[in-house]
């Protein structure tokens, strides 16, 4: 069974997606754990009722981001996880974590990559810099994760209209709604049925 593990800082609305495609077939495999750096988060109240492990780890404990990263990692590598999904997550781990998992980590974000996107872009922010810029379209990337913020390989992405009058909070609702539900169950599946190559950072369907 392909063992997906899943971070998440809030709402965990992209890791009910996950969840509903999990339980629905269109993902074969199964969610191990579900951390959060939060321990309030909704995302974890979201795996609790779906009988998933729910851990809280906090970012405070560790003397640094490298023993906070080794300790994620060693929480994942006991599990055997194949794949580890960021949904949401806002902590910034460092190559303790990403070394261990090299192309086995994703990560959802709220724009077209490479634009919106880096440090101090996440959640609400990417789209309030998205109408101050004025730009029509805006959409989300799913993307492999590597040692810096939102550079990895693009795995999928998909185009949201920006409207008149949009509020930071309905483009982050139409964008969920219309992008990110979507591209993240889809990009799992790919992984998990493993349908991409990754060449020269790029990421294509195997021919
Ligand atoms: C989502 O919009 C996700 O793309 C974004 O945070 C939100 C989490 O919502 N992630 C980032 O900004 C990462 N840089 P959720 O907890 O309801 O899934």
């Amino acid at each position: 069974m392909f063992k997906i593990g899943v971070l998440a800082s809030g709402g965990g609305t992209n890791l009910q997606a996950v969840i509903d495609a999990v339980k629905s077939g269109v993902i074969k495999g199964e969610i191990v754990s579900v951390l959060s750096n939060n321990k309030s988060a909704y995302a974890l109240e979201r795996a609790r009722v779906n009988g998933i492990e729910a851990v809280n780890i906090g970012r405070k404990q560790f003397s640094g981001i490298s023993e906070y990263s080794k300790a994620l990692a060693s929480h994942f590598l006991e599990r055997e996880t194949d794949l580890i999904v960021l949904a949401g997550f806002m902590v910034i781990l460092g190559e303790d974590f990403i070394k261990p998992f090299r192309n086995k980590i994703i990560n959802i974000h709220p724009s077209l990559i490479p634009s919106f996107c880096g440090q101090g872009f996440y959640g609400l922010k990417v789209h309030e810099a998205v109408l101050k810029s004025g730009v029509k379209v805006t959409g989300a990337t799913v993307h492999f994760v590597d040692e810096n913020a939102d550079t990895g390989p693009i795995i999928l992405q998909k185009a949201v209209d920006v409207k008149d009058y949009d509020t930071p909070e309905i483009l982050q609702k139409r964008v969920m709604e219309e992008a990110e539900w979507k591209i993240l169950p889809e990009a799992i599946r790919l992984i998990s049925q493993n349908e991409l190559v990754i060449k020269d950072n790029i990421v294509r369907r195997k021919k």
